[in-house]
């Protein structure tokens, strides 16, 4: 055997050699590559969020291999104005989960990309979309009631809030409506499931994007 991989150039060694070392990689460290840059070092402060997190945390049972997974808890929404840090504190929680050891399923979305990816198109199966959505065991849906409504969008939204809801299945919404705009934007159906189904926190403050002052050289 050596001597063919001599013949061919290639040494046994140094392919051995070449194998990677084996790194133990952290949940949290395997979730970064899947956060957007932005967000990579966001912690959750806010202590609506930082309960939240906890009663998730609490809501999990032990999976197969020790540490707790989540299939039903409480949802979440972040409302407030632009800039006032709802997607930094989304993904703080996310982290903070994945910290705390959870075994955790989880996929984020913005609601206009999730409704440009619903979109009936050739060869691809808006459905199956959906209902991936609808059944992943933690969700984060950014930006709900920012895109245009139409009865399409509408339905969407109430069949993916409606398969959440009646599951229990933990969703983290951000909204920068006010609580009061929920039913005039989303719709009574919506906005009722909603008002059951989530712990709210209201961020307040100012837009943390243009308070960001650069120093010019
Ligand atoms: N607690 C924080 N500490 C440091 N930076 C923060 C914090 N919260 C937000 N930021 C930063 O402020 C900026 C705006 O935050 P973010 O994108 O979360 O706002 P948002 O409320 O989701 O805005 P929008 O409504 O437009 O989606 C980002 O650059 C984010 O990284
Ligand atoms: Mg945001």
């Amino acid at each position: 055997m050596s001597q063919i991989l001599t013949r061919r150039g290639i040494s046994l060694d140094a392919a051995v050699s070449a194998e990677p070392e084996p790194v133990a990689v952290t949940a949290l460290e395997l979730a970064a590559a899947r956060i957007p840059a932005r967000y990579r070092e966001a912690r959750a402060e806010h202590p609506g969020i930082t309960a939240w997190v906890d009663a998730v945390a609490r809501a999990g049972k032990p999976g197969p291999g020790g540490a707790p997974g989540i299939a039903e808890g409480p949802s979440l929404l972040i409302a407030g104005p632009t800039g006032t840090g709802k997607t930094f504190q989304a993904y703080g929680a996310i982290r903070a989960l994945l910290g705390a050891g959870v075994r955790l399923r989880w996929q984020a979305i913005t609601v206009a990309d999730m409704y440009a990816n619903l979109r009936p198109r050739q060869g691809h199966d808006p459905e199956r979309e959906l209902q991936t959505l609808a059944k992943c065991p933690l969700l984060l849906l950014d930006d709900l009631g920012a895109a245009k409504a139409s009865e399409w969008t509408e339905e969407l939204t109430y069949r993916l809030i409606n398969a959440r809801y009646e599951h229990l299945r933990p969703t983290l919404i951000t909204t920068n409506l006010a609580i009061r705009d929920l039913r005039d934007k989303l719709g009574d159906r919506v906005a009722s499931r909603l008002a059951e189904m989530t712990d709210r926190v209201t961020l307040t403050g100012d837009d943390r994007r243009r308070g960001t002052v650069r120093a010019v050289a």
